[in-house]
């Protein structure tokens, strides 16, 4: 079957034009200005069109056709707490918010501390709801920061992350070799950078010496593994794996990030919507962990998105029920809310342009993920999200898909209308 979108406007990070894309079979097999289409079959008992060809014309009205979203970080309960969200519900507001891969962290109950455990819910959401669900496992058994004989036995190129989001690891020692073990078996390490000895007083120094201890034991550790490989005896930055940051919010770690970069490490890191669309002042306490921060953290981040040292937006998509909230849980959801807030935020203040920002939502973490998607060209899997851009309307949390509510976000206004996601 033969799908051809026409008259619209395409967008991804190296294009933004209005024309065709022709999809076959669920790949892009054509984009350009103008496609023909075939002379319509008429069927003749029925006088349909040849439902083998279908031609979606948009008439050049502001809708925006863009590769469906990614999220490196999402946190979707299921299992232990499946009352906050599961992998259905978990899926249905991914889909509703863009998205058609979700990266998702390992703090459930019990803990994805294996590949084999990981591995169930991965095939269940292809099969059950045909979005991409990629389940990271545990850096420490059960998150405990002590024993992660877990990953000795993980296969070279056999999964893509390994995390203890939500905690991190604060014992240097074991951080350490966990990441000369990433190194040597293609690891990418997530890192929830925060110092639990300055949680309770100064969450701005928590992220900050977590921040620039990781950089300094991810070199050190290349370094350890260069030195034991005869064939690396030169230290290279990129001997392997890379470490990347899970939802950096101080100016401070975005700058130590930055510079790790310059040096030639292979540093990555994801900023949320939520950083970078509210500060802790006016009142402002929703509790989400790393906080609020303040509005130069919010310039710092934006800068360093213009500069591509942001490598992708993710949500840290993280349901609550309303009595987890009222007793201090951290986080709030996010797959629904991303596109709109990035959109009015970023785009259309004119910080970045629209292909920038489908750059860090598809792009780059598609490709992070190994996914033949995030780009609008020949090959690639047909995974696109539409958006109305001009469209404002009001957030209503009683309208999405997922179990919980918590949000600060409920109530305001928003461009950017997610219409469609098709996969
Ligand atoms: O706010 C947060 N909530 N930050 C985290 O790191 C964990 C997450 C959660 O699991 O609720
Ligand atoms: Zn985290």
């Amino acid at each position: 079957m033969q799908t051809l979108y026409k008259n619209i406007r395409i967008v991804d990070d190296t294009q933004d034009f209005m024309g065709c894309v022709l999809v076959e079979n669920g790949i892009v097999t054509k984009v350009a200005e103008l496609i023909d289409e075939p002379a319509y079959e008429i069927i003749p008992a029925y006088g349909l069109y040849n439902s083998n060809f279908i031609v979606r014309d948009f008439t050049g009205e502001n809708v925006v056709l863009m590769p469906a979203f990614t999220d490196l970080h999402a946190h979707f309960r299921d299992p232990g707490f499946t009352y906050k969200e599961d992998l259905e519900s978990g899926c249905a507001t991914a889909i509703k918010g863009g998205y058609t891969a979700v990266n998702l962290m390992p703090n459930t109950n019990p803990v994805y501390n294996s590949v084999e455990q990981a591995k169930e819910i991965e095939n269940k959401a292809k099969e059950l709801f045909g979005i991409t669900v990629n389940q990271t496992i545990s850096m420490t058994k059960d998150l405990e920061g002590i024993n992660f004989s877990h990953l000795k036995n993980l296969k070279k190129d056999e999964i893509l992350f390994v995390t203890d989001d939500g905690k991190g690891v604060q014992d240097d020692t074991v951080m350490k070799q966990i990441f000369e073990i990433c190194n040597e078996k293609n690891i990418t390490v997530m890192s929830h950078a925060e110092d639990a000895k300055y949680s309770a007083t100064d969450m701005r120094k928590a992220e900050n010496e977590m921040t620039a201890r990781d950089i300094r034991l991810n070199k050190e550790s290349r370094m350890q593994n260069a030195k034991s490989n005869t064939a690396n005896l030169i230290f290279k930055s990129n001997l392997s794996s890379h470490l990347h940051f899970c939802h950096v919010s101080t100016k401070e770690a975005i700058e130590m990030i930055a510079q790790a970069q310059k040096e030639g490490f292979n540093v990555t890191c994801e900023v949320t919507p939520h950083h970078i669309f509210a500060t802790d002042e006016e009142g402002n306490h929703y509790r989400v962990n790393p906080p609020l921060r303040k509005q130069e953290d919010i310039d710092a981040l934006i800068n360093a998105m213009q500069n591509e040292v942001v490598f992708a937006i993710a949500t840290d998509h993280a349901p609550h029920t309303e009595e987890d909230k009222e007793q201090g849980a951290p986080g709030m959801i996010g797959l629904e809310l991303a596109f709109p807030l990035c959109y009015t935020k970023l785009v259309r203040s004119g910080f970045l342009t629209l292909s920038q920002l489908v750059k860090m939502m598809s792009t780059n973490p598609s490709a992070m993920m190994k996914l033949n998607k995030g780009k609008i060209v020949k090959g690639m899997n047909a995974e696109f999200v539409i958006a109305e851009l001009e469209q404002e309307y009001i957030i209503d949390v009683f309208t999405m898909a997922s179990k919980s509510k918590n949000t600060p976000f409920d109530g305001i206004s928003v461009f950017g209308k997610i219409v469609e996601t098709i996969f």
